[in-house]
């Protein structure tokens, strides 16, 4: 079985981390959460008073960028959790204050730089999966596979409502949700550097209405003809 690279872009919370994975584990390929890397950035820049009423301090941010070591270990489930200098931060990346400013953070071109670094070395000759917003695109533009994931915004939002639900935040409204999410649409596609595109060969996926098992052998089928070089 030769080793690909499947790049898996697309809007926020359309569940593309969740079939990535799947797929990952599946077909034994290492997985890479990229927007993952962006949240613990953004989580380093909250922590060390880069974000101050409401506003990112880019030049302060990118001073610090030396200071920020990511990586990944895999827990007992062998789902890959976020290191940010050593401390496991994959529930403190999550939260919605976390998810409010890691777009504009993400628009950072110096931030971009080494996270993008960081990814290309991870593929290292091994089969891999990788979801963000510029896979396709940026990090891996001759991937052999590209998948562009969307579905309408208010399903995304519902989905979104319902974990951060699951996890207790309990006094968050779907409203709120709903406006992080398109707030989130409009930055990652209308940024300067690496913006949210469709690559032009990959395959759009739009999961609005499909559950997340069809969408999982869709995506199985469509990733076994590349890696047999069928297609
Ligand atoms: O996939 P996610 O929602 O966890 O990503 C969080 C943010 O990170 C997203 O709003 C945009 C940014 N991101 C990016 O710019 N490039 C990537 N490859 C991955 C994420």
């Amino acid at each position: 079985m030769r080793n690909i690279t499947i790049a898996i872009d697309g809007h926020s919370s359309t569940g593309k981390s969740t079939v990535a994975k799947q797929l990952a584990d599946y077909i034994g390929y290492i997985y890479v959460d990229t927007g993952a890397m962006y949240r613990a950035v953004t989580l380093f820049a909250l922590q060390h008073d880069c974000i101050a009423e409401e506003q990112v301090n880019e030049a302060k941010l990118v001073a610090l960028l030396p200071e920020i070591t990511l990586h990944f270990e895999k827990n007992e489930d062998g789902k890959a959790e976020v290191f940010l200098n050593g401390k496991n931060v994959e529930k403190q990346i999550r939260t919605l204050e976390v998810s409010e400013y890691v777009s504009p953070v993400a628009t950072i071109s110096e931030v971009r730089r080494k996270l993008v670094e960081q990814q290309r070395a991870m593929r290292d000759g091994q089969g891999i999966v990788m979801d963000g917003r510029d896979i396709g695109t940026v990090v891996f533009p001759n991937a052999e596979f590209k998948v562009f994931m969307t579905a309408s915004a208010e399903v995304r939002a519902q989905r979104r409502y319902e974990e951060l639900m699951g996890r207790g935040h309990t006094d968050i409204t779907f409203e709120e949700v709903l406006e992080n999410v398109t707030e989130r649409d409009h930055i990652d596609s209308t940024r300067e550097d690496s913006p949210l595109v469709k690559a032009g060969d990959a395959i759009v996926i739009d999961n609005s209405e499909m559950n997340l098992e069809d969408q999982f052998h869709i995506l199985l089928q469509l990733a076994k003809d590349r890696i047999a070089g069928r297609i």
